[in-house]
């Protein structure tokens, strides 16, 4: 092999927490698009199924800045370079078993990269949120999609993607 072939390409971790699947399905859609390894946050104690409870349980929680135990961890975090943070948008700020995950590496030297769904209320702070509870990384630009509005949103991603220029150099890996 001829080692000027060789191109040393990004190692990509799609982290995300979902309750209902919609912030999911963007982050199987990131996966698809510039490849990945996915990451889905889960919580010790699980969330009531009722919506008006977990809308209860969850207001406290934010209320107490509390963070509940989570189940998974990133053993090998240190082999990424890319980490792309997913959240649902729960009051405005991002799920507490994302600022779970977030507390809990070691995220310094890597590239984040926040998404979030929402359920009218826009992005508010849970991309900014997420931003400054990764203060020592670089984070770039996020995005934020209505949730029902998440399976169909490829297009929005990809120019998302493309900005950042994330999906050119790994369209280059897909073709290998
Ligand atoms: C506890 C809770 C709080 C929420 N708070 C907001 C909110 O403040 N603003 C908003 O636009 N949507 C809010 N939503 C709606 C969710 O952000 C939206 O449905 C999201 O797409 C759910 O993502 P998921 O399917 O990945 O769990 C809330 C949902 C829940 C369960």
């Amino acid at each position: 092999m001829n080692v000027n072939d060789v191109e040393i390409q990004p190692k990509i971790l799609i982290s995300y927490y979902t309750r209902s699947g919609n912030t999911e399905k963007l982050a199987n859609q990131i996966k698809n698009l510039v490849g990945g390894d996915l990451f889905r946050i889960e919580v010790v104690n699980e969330y009531p199924p009722s919506y008006q409870e977990v809308l209860k349980v969850s207001k406290v929680e934010i209320d107490n800045q509390y963070k509940p135990p989570i189940k998974n961890y990133v053993e090998n975090m240190d082999e990424y370079d890319i980490v792309f943070v997913g959240t649902p948008n729960w009051y405005s700020t991002m799920a507490p078993p994302v600022a779970t995950f977030l507390s809990m590496h070691d995220l310094s030297e890597k590239t984040i990269i926040p998404f979030a769904t929402h359920g009218g209320g826009g992005e508010a702070r849970c991309l900014t949120d997420i931003n400054e509870m990764s203060s020592q990384a670089t984070v770039l630009e996020g995005i934020a999609i209505y949730g029902s509005q998440a399976e169909t949103a490829k297009n929005k991603m990809l120019m998302w993607l493309k900005k950042l220029q994330i999906f050119s150099n790994s369209l280059r890996e897909l073709n290998d």
